[in-house]
């Protein structure tokens, strides 16, 4: 696209629709018969219900006029098929490939294949107790370093996914806080502990700080420092730097640098989650994204889950003023999704820049946040409720349950409907009592409801490659490149020099703030 958003005639229209249906209650904007058939479609065990948004149907069609006008479609197509479309780093975003068909490029074939299979054969190995340690012992434990991308798809996982009752336990060391690492080794025995360190550039100050701590502790314990070889797999695209580490070339799991690391959940990285939940269930992970992303491909824009998610999340951030994106997993296990899905959304299009270079002229990526029901509606509701910011909110709920308590179950759907029920219906009070003010709610409050059929492998996939998706298609419209992450270099270079200060060494090029902070800190401690 060369021109921007902003001056394509189709976003004026918007805007112009935005106002009339402003003008509007939801209650009357969504009167129309049909509208859930129309409004609610389905793809991979995904149910993606549009009905309760803000969106009348002269919006929906301008907003598929707009897909159109950006070609979505023709963008999706060139982002699975190989084109650069990460044009700050000149490199595909090929993480599709990552869980496409055995036969669908020579790179599947011949790179992505081979290594997938290593990767499981590791799992597999570590999961069956076939791995032994320096004394022989098998496996019990597995304790993954990493941040980021190398991080939080892992951990969503394997928080979301019930593992083997015998599958070795998976720990998690991402913060540089030492309070994490100390908690987590501390009640473990290094002869049964194998460390997975996860890092693309395997530079990473976290990860190295909590890889070369975790080295440490093995040795000491143990008296060995060949040892550790036999408790430790490096996952990255820098393999002399895990050598270096005294990582085995064969313990050594590769990444690609076409792959970004928060899109790269489907590679490697994703090796906890296959000592959980084996080999067939990360297959199936994989195919339910392969799923989605077909239907991607397949599906005309107007019935196009991704597509539909991401337009509703333009019409909502920059036709109808929301300012923040609330996501509401009524699910325990997917409560790190909101997690997962701000660095998705928020690394990926946090950004004021166009492919050209030139300043974007509209709003780009909200505030993305939120937690699990009902947690949240004894916490955060009630600002969704009766506050004056505006917002829009994803709920995520599972049909069947992953356990035999059904009440509980249809406790937590009941809930999740009545929340956007209650959001969109509002309640206003009729009374003299001075206090009806108070308990009046303005209701008009749109969402957007996804139901998994159940919270398997493969549903989880897809919903990840559903939110992948719908992520590239709005920085395809916003025009921003959704691949690249330059904006947390700064303050990364900024702590290693700060953090020679606080070693004593003289700094310069800081504020006398930071220097005053500093300052304190070396005083008081
Ligand atoms: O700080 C941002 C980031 O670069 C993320 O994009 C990435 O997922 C994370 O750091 C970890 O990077 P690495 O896998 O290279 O350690």
């Amino acid at each position: 696209m060369n021109r921007p958003a902003s001056a394509l005639p189709i976003w004026h229209r918007l805007g112009d629709i935005a106002r009339h249906v402003l003008a509007q209650t939801l209650l009357e904007t969504s009167a129309d018969a049909g509208r859930f058939e129309r409004m609610c479609h389905r793809a991979a065990g995904l149910t993606l219900d549009l009905s309760k948004q803000r969106l009348s149907r002269e919006a929906l069609a301008a907003l598929l006029e707009l897909a159109d006008v950006v070609q979505l479609k023709a963008g999706l197509a060139a982002l699975m098929g190989g084109s650069k479309v990460n044009t700050t780093e000149s490199r595909p975003a090929l993480h599709p490939a990552l869980r496409a068909n055995p036969d669908a490029s020579a790179l599947v074939t011949d790179t992505v294949i081979p290594e997938r299979e290593r990767m499981l054969a590791l799992a597999e190995r570590i999961r069956t107790g076939h791995w032994r340690g320096l004394s022989g012992k098998a496996i019990t434990d597995v304790v993954h370093i990493g941040i980021g991308g190398s991080h939080l798809g892992p951990a969503l996982a394997v928080d979301a996914l019930p593992g083997e009752w015998n599958a070795p336990r998976c720990h998690f060391i991402a913060n540089v806080d030492g309070n994490v690492a100390s908690t987590v080794l501390n009640r473990l025995n290094p002869e049964t502990t194998l460390f997975i360190i996860a890092s693309k550039s395997f530079g990473t100050i976290e990860s190295k700080v909590n890889a070369e701590n975790a080295r440490a502790w093995f040795i000491e314990r143990t008296g060995s420092a060949s040892g550790f070889a036999q408790h430790a797999i490096a996952i990255t695209s820098n393999p002399s730097a895990a050598a270096a580490m005294g990582i085995e070339a064969a313990h050594t799991l590769s990444m690609w640098d076409w792959v970004g690391g928060r899109y790269s959940i489907w590679s490697s990285v994703g090796l906890p989650i296959a000592i959980r939940i084996g080999a067939r269930g990360f297959r199936e992970f994989l195919d339910g994204a392969a799923e989605l992303d077909r239907h991607a491909l397949d599906a005309p824009a107007a019935r196009n889950l991704p597509v539909l998610l991401a337009l509703t999340g333009i019409w909502n951030f920059n036709f109808l003023g929301a300012q923040s994106h609330a996501v509401l997993p009524y699910s325990h296990r997917l409560r790190m999704f909101p997690d997962y899905l701000q660095q998705l959304e928020m690394e990926s299009n946090g950004k004021s820049v166009r492919h050209d270079g030139s300043r974007v002229d509209v709003q780009t990526m909200p505030v993305l946040w939120g937690g699990e029901g009902t947690n949240g509606q004894h916490a955060f509701h009630q600002f969704l409720h009766q506050g004056t910011r505006a917002f829009s909110v994803d709920f995520i709920a599972t049909i069947a349950p992953d356990h035999n308590l059904d009440a509980h179950h249809d406790w937590l759907l009941a809930n999740c409907l009545a929340q956007s029920e209650a959001l969109l219906q509002g309640r206003s009070t009729v009374s003299s009592d001075p206090l009806a003010n108070h308990r009046a709610m303005p209701g008009n409050r749109g969402s957007t409801t996804i139901l998994l059929d159940a919270l398997t492998p493969k549903h989880l996939g897809a919903l990840i490659a559903l939110y992948e998706h719908k992520v590239y298609c709005q920085g395809m419209i916003w025009d921003i490149n959704s691949f690249d992450q330059w904006g947390v270099e700064l303050g990364k270079t900024i702590g290693e020099t700060l953090f020679a200060a606080l070693g004593g060494k003289p700094i310069t090029g800081v504020s006398p703030a930071t220097l005053a902070l500093i300052d304190t800190i070396k005083r008081r401690r």
